[in-house]
């Protein structure tokens, strides 16, 4: 690792380092997994349609070692489980996709743990006054454990002697070193400047970590933590068989209806928001189409100006009724301002289906972990958007894989 402030000459079989002063600095030397260093695409175009494939068996993955963890969980996450049972509130601290994941992990910790959750946006972390209670979690999101924003996030929580773990994808991360804990996806190496599989794999992650925080706090019986493991890993297969079932619709039919347009609304409720943001995200930073996301709840207060015939709305329905209900009557309002609406819906929300210029149908699994079913697939849209517009897809262009400069 190098440390900050040196330099180092590289050679055939040394390294040497240097501090700015021109002093000999002793490298500290890791050896790291040789599969890092040897990346193929696998017979697929592009690194992000391998990545987006290879979701199924990264969360099945990242899964089956969490269950295998048993109480080495708290040691690694520097936490007394009897803590978790007094815990009042967890902050995620993260950029980008890693900010929607916790987004959306907000949602699971309210409702499955009672607990209350937020989402801070590394890059403002610092800027505003920070009210230090024990009885707060912070936990910061970073694919690789390098981005400089959510580092400097950290640092100013170590600072201010407050407790932070890591959730990152790179054991061997200057995150990893410098919390107080970590708890690992194991996504694999990602080389897409876009995240997918890293964002999936941590939207399970922190699924899996709400329930083992719900079970802790005696609000989910042994056997029902066991089901709802196993839901996660249903989830993913089902990730995986959705892409299959709509892949042929999306390169055939959908792409080429909807890669001509320059901008886009995508709207959601609920956890569907941040799902919606993510989607928007991923057609921005790699299609360069301007897309933008709202809560639908909000379209009424302003953005219901924007639908007119050259920008289509992206719509994430919800499996919960009350939900879907409410984007039934969004979508109402924009189909009566002859809006063009292409729809993430699950099946049996046939008013919907009905009222929407084109579908994706998805099976309706549980409320929490529907967001991984639905994941894949617009992924696989977003791609073949992007594909057909001519974009290098892999590495966007003003882009950087990882973000080590604020
Ligand atoms: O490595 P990190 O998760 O900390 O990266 C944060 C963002 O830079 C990253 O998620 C970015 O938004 C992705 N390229 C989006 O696909």
């Amino acid at each position: 690792f190098m440390p900050d402030q040196t330099f180092a000459p590289v050679f055939k079989d040394h390294v040497e380092l240097f501090d700015f002063a021109g002093a000999v600095v002793e490298p500290v030397i890791k050896e790291i997994d040789a599969q890092w260093l040897a990346l193929e695409k696998d017979g697929h175009e592009h690194f992000m349609l391998k990545e987006i494939y290879e979701q199924r068996a990264v969360i099945h993955k990242s899964i089956r070692l969490y269950r295998s963890m048993g109480t080495a969980l708290w040691q690694q996450l520097g936490i007394d489980p009897e803590e978790i049972k007094t815990l009042k509130k967890i902050i995620f601290v993260a950029c980008g996709t890693s900010a929607h994941a916790g987004s959306i992990a907000e949602f699971f910790f309210e409702e499955l743990c009672g607990m209350r959750a937020e989402t801070k946006l590394a890059s403002e972390f610092r800027y505003r006054p920070l009210f230090s209670d024990s009885d707060v979690l912070y936990v910061a999101i970073s694919q690789s454990g390098e981005t400089a924003d959510t580092l400097e996030a950290i640092r100013f929580l170590k600072e201010h002697n407050q407790r932070v773990v890591v959730l990152t994808n790179v054991a061997s991360s200057t995150m990893v070193r410098e919390s107080d804990g970590f708890l690992l996806t194991h996504a694999g190496p990602e080389v897409a400047v876009a995240s997918t599989k890293a964002f999936s794999t941590q939207v399970a992650a922190l699924l899996w970590l709400a329930y083992r925080f719900a079970f802790e706090r005696g609000l989910l019986s042994y056997a029902d933590f066991e089901i709802a493991q196993d839901d996660i890993l249903v989830a993913a297969e089902m990730l995986e068989t959705a892409l299959e079932d709509t892949k042929h619709t999306i390169i055939e039919e959908l792409a080429p209806k909807y890669a001509q347009y320059e901008k886009a609304i995508f709207l959601g409720r609920h956890s569907g928001i941040p799902f919606a943001q993510e989607a928007a995200l991923k057609l921005k930073e790699i299609a360069y189409v301007f897309a933008q996301a709202f809560p639908a709840g909000e379209l009424k207060h302003g953005p219901l100006a924007l639908i007119d015939q050259q920008t289509p709305v992206f719509l994430f329905s919800h499996p919960d009724p009350v939900m879907y209900q409410k984007l039934l009557a969004s979508a109402q309002e924009i189909k009566a301002r002859k809006g063009k609406i292409l729809a993430f819906l699950f099946e049996g929300q046939d008013e919907l289906s009905a009222l929407v210029d084109d579908r994706l149908v998805f099976p309706l699994g549980s409320v929490h972990s529907s967001i991984i079913v639905m994941t894949g697939v617009m992924q696989l849209l977003m791609y073949t958007l992007a594909r057909l517009r001519g974009c290098e897809i892999d590495k966007p262009r003003n882009l950087a894989k990882s973000v080590t400069v604020e």
